[in-house]
C-alpha cells in the first residue's frame, strides 16, 4: 500500500474510531445491556453496535477490506489486507462505570513472508489507533513512521532499571492464564516501583509507548487488543515481544520500553 494510501486509511481509521467514542462517552452513565458473560468476561449489547458503527465507517473508504473483530468477522480475513478491531476495550471497566477504556482499529497487510509479519497468520500492521474518549487521547501510527499523542511525537520511558519501573500486568478472562500470571505477579511485586493493574490492555500499550508505564505484561490477549497498540508502541521506540497461545488468535506478551525485556521475560 502506497504512502499516501496509508495516510488515507489512518485518517479514515480515526473518524471510525472517534465516532465510535462518541457513543461510548454518551453511553458512559447508561444503563448497560449484557449480552453474555463469563467470571471474568463480560459483553455488551453496546460492543457489537460499536463494531457495527466502526465497520460502516470504514467501509464507506474501503469498501473491499475486510474486518476481524472482537465481536466477529465480516469477508474473507485471510485477505492481503485487513482491519482489526476491539470496539470497546475494557468492557468491564465501561461496564463498572470506571472511565478507562477506549476504541482500537488497527490495519493490517499480509507479509511476503510469514516470519515477517509478527503474527502467527502471517499479518504485519500498517496502521494503528487507540482512541480513548474519556481523556479525548488519540495514538496513531503508521509502520516506520514515528508514534503520536494527540497529534505530538511520543517516546517510550528510558528507565532501565526494575526497582524504578511502573508495571501494568494484565489478568485474562481464564484460570489457565490468571494461575500463570499470578506467580509472576507476586514476584515482581516486590521488585518494582509499583505494579498497575488498569484493565485495558489496548491502553496500557499506549502508556508504555508514551512512557506512563514501562512495561506491560500479560497472558491470553487477543489480537484485536494488541494490534493497534503494538505498532504504536514499536513507533514509539518500545519493544513488543508476542508469542501465540492456543485460542482463537491468542497470544502472550511482554511490552516495554526495551531496556527491561530481558529482566522482565527472566520467568515469564
Ligand atoms: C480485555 C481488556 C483487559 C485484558 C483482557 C482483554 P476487552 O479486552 O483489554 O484489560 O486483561 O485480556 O480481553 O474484552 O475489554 O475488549
Amino acid at each position: 500500500m502506497k504512502f499516501s494510501e496509508q495516510q488515507r486509511a489512518l485518517a479514515c481509521a480515526v473518524r471510525a474510531a472517534r465516532a465510535a467514542g462518541k457513543v461510548i462517552r454518551a453511553n458512559a452513565s447508561a444503563a448497560k445491556t449484557i449480552a453474555s458473560s463469563t467470571q471474568h468476561d463480560i459483553k455488551l449489547e453496546l460492543d457489537v453496535r460499536c463494531q457495527k458503527l466502526i465497520e460502516r465507517s470504514l467501509r464507506k473508504d474501503f469498501p473491499g477490506i475486510p474486518l476481524l473483530g472482537e465481536e466477529g468477522d465480516s469477508g474473507d480475513t485471510t485477505a492481503a489486507q485487513r482491519w482489526v478491531v476491539d470496539p470497546i476495550d475494557g468492557t468491564v471497566n465501561f461496564t463498572y462505570g470506571i472511565p478507562h477504556a477506549c476504541v482500537c482499529i488497527a490495519l493490517q497487510e499480509k507479509a511476503k513472508s510469514p516470519r515477517l509479519g509478527g503474527y502467527t497468520d502471517g499479518y504485519a500492521t500498517l496502521i494503528g489507533v487507540v482512541y480513548d474518549p474519556f481523556c479525548d487521547e488519540l495514538w496513531t501510527a503508521i509502520r516506520g513512521q514515528v508514534a503520536r499523542l494527540n497529534g505530538n511525537r511520543i517516546q517510550v520511558s528510558r528507565r532501565r532499571n526494575l526497582g524504578e519501573a511502573v508495571v501494568s500486568i494484565g489478568f485474562a478472562k481464564t484460570r489457565e492464564n490468571l494461575e500463570r500470571t499470578l506467580p509472576y505477579f507476586n514476584e515482581l511485586v516486590h521488585r518494582v516501583r509499583k505494579i498497575r493493574i488498569m484493565g485495558s490492555a489496548a491502553l496500557a500499550l499506549t502508556y508504555v509507548a508514551s512512557g506512563r508505564f514501562d512495561a506491560y505484561i500479560e497472558s491470553g490477549i487477543s489480537l484485536w487488543d494488541i494490534a493497534a497498540g503494538g505498532l504504536i508502541l514499536e513507533c514509539a521506540g518500545g519493544e513488543f515481544w508476542r508469542q501465540p497461545i492456543p485460542g482463537r488468535h491468542a497470544y502472550r506478551m511482554i511490552a516495554s520500553n526495551g531496556l527491561l525485556r530481558r529482566t522482565l521475560r527472566v520467568r515469564y
